[in-house]
């Protein structure tokens, strides 16, 4: 076995944030609705359009009852009808037209609905008769004939109009107002797979709108319960959101505009995609499986600075960083810009400076008020924002004077607040040194120009080993943001292979933790079957969550974060000749943290000896990651996509996303703490990763 030595002298080299490891959310791979949303049913508003297209070339055409159909396949009897909606926002709505008494519809919801035995589930939906003299509604979830959980609420038809109107259908609904009906769905035994119904006791017809399960331990009411926890317990730093190209959109009247996702609920108008037309590396088609890909807004600005406070904890504080569109639409995707001497880009602006007043304002400003209304008076603290995803100068994209703009109208009127930059969607080639050199020309002679430069890789296990320095040398004027980053292995999956290069990767952010001020892996979350990017650090779905390499990776560096860098005299650089990568940090209670990924084959011993080379002895806390079956695996390429084409040739024919997911499949891991008596050595097993605390 290969053996190696650290002295550790006990020299601190410099103060470091222990605040570095947070999170990047998009909507992605159904991370938001099928993800952490937790509401069950697909589609609820009835607004679902069918996406198509490509780079440049995108079409849409409306499929408002995806995801609906009736119990008994008559088909005719849902029909969508758009008149006096629930909301102007969100105009199309479903009449169904019982012909026998008991007839009803249902939701496929995502891949079936999985109930827990005991658990309650809070139905809600809107309803107005368009012919139902008497008669109840009954919703209920079902698999195979048999009934898991199920209510019936009462039909108000109290505000029929007069009697001799009655045989004129038309005039009627004119007439009838929209009643809110909730109910409580209790589950009498755990299901997975099944369906959601809703039927009419008697024959007639009844409209329907924004049909809502939720289950009863959602948190706040909103949040996936497994999926959230899973998230509070990496006690992230801060919130990244909501993308992402999302924020840029295929075209700017689909970009991400953050004032349309507040409010009541029904109020906030469902926009398509821009995940359900680009198969990222995943698949790209002309339509792609979830080409029905929308964002109910369900998590909006307000449920984003809410999840903030939510994954906050006594450890650590989540800050929010909302990222804001620059009069850009996606820089891969389109062309779109809005000029930057033009009305439309102050609207840009404002909105970005309306935001900062939502998140801060006083509950008098306009949108204070709104956030106290929403239910938040206080103030959600927002320090930093991001101004733009990835964009870069191009002859279609000025991005200096965009930056300029907004970083001037933010701190002229919000001094305290940080801005953030973009250094592109690459890193070290020729518009990353150009965004970077905008940035340190323009800190000579503004200090708050920019907070931190966000800069995105995704590239291979061996980029990250050979790039391990990559901060040792970087300019100390501007601090840094690895705002998007990963190992893509050769088969796109979350292997300990990638993890183990991620964490070597993360040692050298540590070791510069003065520069690297903040640090999101990204995707976060991947709804299995439901893939358009891999990999990513979450997978889940209707009823589990799996944790990935990546993941306990991210955990680890949270978990054992230090105040200062201890000093390692270049033996870091010795090190790594044999494929081991450090770092050291004194944590805030004073203990020394030591991580080691090992990127070799084999298995390694590392001593740890004082200033005075004597092997350091002493009870510790050891962690460890490494593959469950003991031997990471070889990753190979095993799927269709050839990613050297740009994505655009499938070799062996188009797989579906599950299939994507299984050959992608997160490697299971073995993962652990303990207390150990350290005797001066450790052993770091082939491929692992091992942090020890003493
Ligand atoms: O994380 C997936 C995508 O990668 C993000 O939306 C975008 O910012 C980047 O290109």
């Amino acid at each position: 076995m290969q053996e190696n030595k650290l002295i550790l002298s006990g020299k601190t080299s410099r103060k470091i944030t222990p605040d570095m490891v947070g999170l990047f959310f998009e909507d992605i791979n159904f991370a938001a609705d099928g993800g952490l949303y937790a509401e069950l049913i697909e589609n609820r508003s009835f607004e679902a359009v069918k996406s198509k297209g490509e780079n440049h070339n995108y079409v849409l055409k409306e499929d408002n009852l995806y995801a609906w159909r009736s119990i008994n396949g008559d088909d005719d009897s849902l029909e969508i009808s758009f008149n006096q909606p629930v909301s102007e926002n969100n105009p199309h709505y479903l009449r169904f037209t019982a012909k026998h008494d008991g007839d009803g519809f249902e939701n496929k919801a995502y891949d079936g609905i999985s109930l827990k035995k005991g658990m309650s589930y809070k139905l809600s939906f809107y309803a107005r008769e368009v012919k139902y003299p008497e008669g109840n509604i009954t919703a209920s979830v079902v698999k195979d004939g048999k009934t898991f959980a199920k209510a019936e609420v009462a039909f108000d038809n109290g505000k029929n109009p007069p009697k001799e109107w009655m045989d004129t259908i038309h005039v009627v609904c004119d007439t009838l107002e929209w009643k809110k009906y909730e109910a409580v769905l209790k589950a009498e035994a755990d299901v997975q797979g099944a369906k959601f119904q809703i039927k009419l006791s008697k024959a007639g017809s009844v409209e329907f709108d924004l049909i809502s399960l939720m289950p009863e331990d959602a948190v706040a009411g909103v949040f996936r319960k497994d999926l959230f926890e899973a998230l509070k317990d990496l006690h992230p730093a801060f919130l990244r959101f909501p993308g992402g190209c999302i924020v840029e959109g295929t075209s700017l009247m689909r970009r991400y505009q953050w004032k349309k996702t507040v409010g009541a609920l029904k109020d906030r108008k469902i926009m398509t995609s821009l995940w359900a037309v680009q198969g990222g590396n995943t698949i790209a088609e002309w339509e792609m499986q979830d080409c029905h890909y929308m964002q109910s807004y369900g998590i909006g600005f307000y449920e984003y600075f809410l999840l903030c406070e939510l994954l906050s904890s006594e450890k650590r504080k989540c800050k929010p960083v909302p990222v804001v569109n620059i009069g850009v639409a996606c820089q891969f995707r389109s062309y779109e810009t809005v000029p930057v001497d033009s009305d439309d880009f102050q609207q840009y602006v404002q909105d970005a400076l309306d935001l900062i007043e939502f998140a801060n304002g006083p509950v008098t400003s306009k949108w204070g008020k709104l956030r106290a209304e929403m239910g938040h008076p206080e103030s959600f603290n927002l320090e930093m924002i991001a101004i733009g995803n990835e964009q870069w100068e191009s002859g279609a994209v000025d991005l200096a004077p965009r930056y300029l703009a907004f970083e001037k109208a933010i701190h002229e009127k919000f001094p305290e607040i940080k801005t953030l930059g973009t250094a592109g969607p690459f890193i070290k080639n020729e518009m990353h040194a150009q965004a970077w050199n905008f940035y340190h020309e323009n800190a000579k002679s503004n200090k708050k120009i920019a907070y931190v430069v966000d800069e995105h890789y995704y590239v291979a296990p061996q980029w990250l080993y050979d790039n391990v320095a990559l901060y040792d040398d970087y300019p100390r004027d501007i601090a840094v943001f690895a705002g998007e980053y990963a190992a893509h292995d050769d088969n796109l999956s979350n292997s300990v292979e990638a993890a183990v290069a991620e964490a070597a990767m993360m040692t050298g952010m540590e070791r510069n933790g003065d520069l690297v001020k903040l640090a999101s892996y990204a995707p976060l979350f991947n709804r299995i079957g439901h893939s358009q990017w891999t990999p990513d650090m979450i997978w889940f779905d209707a009823d589990k969550v799996v944790l990935t390499p990546t993941y306990y990776v991210q955990k680890l560096f949270s978990d054992y974060s230090g105040v200062e860098a201890l000093e390692l005299d270049g033996q870091e650089k010795t090190l790594r000749g044999n494929k081991l990568y450090v770092s050291a940090v004194k944590a805030a209670d004073g203990k020394k943290i030591v991580k080691i990924a090992n990127g070799s084959d084999e298995a390694q011993a590392l001593s740890l000896v004082d200033k005075k080379g004597a092997a350091i002895k002493c009870s510790a806390e050891l962690a460890s990651l490494t593959a469950k079956s003991g031997k990471a695996k070889k990753v190979v390429p095993t799927d269709a996509v050839d990613l050297s084409a740009g994505n655009k040739v499938l070799k062996g024919g188009i797989m579906s996303n599950l299939e994507i997911c299984q050959k992608r499949a997160p490697e299971e891991v073995a993962f652990k703490t303990e207390k150990i008596s350290f005797d001066g050595t450790v052993t770091i097993p082939a491929k692992a990763f091992v942090v020890i605390s003493f």
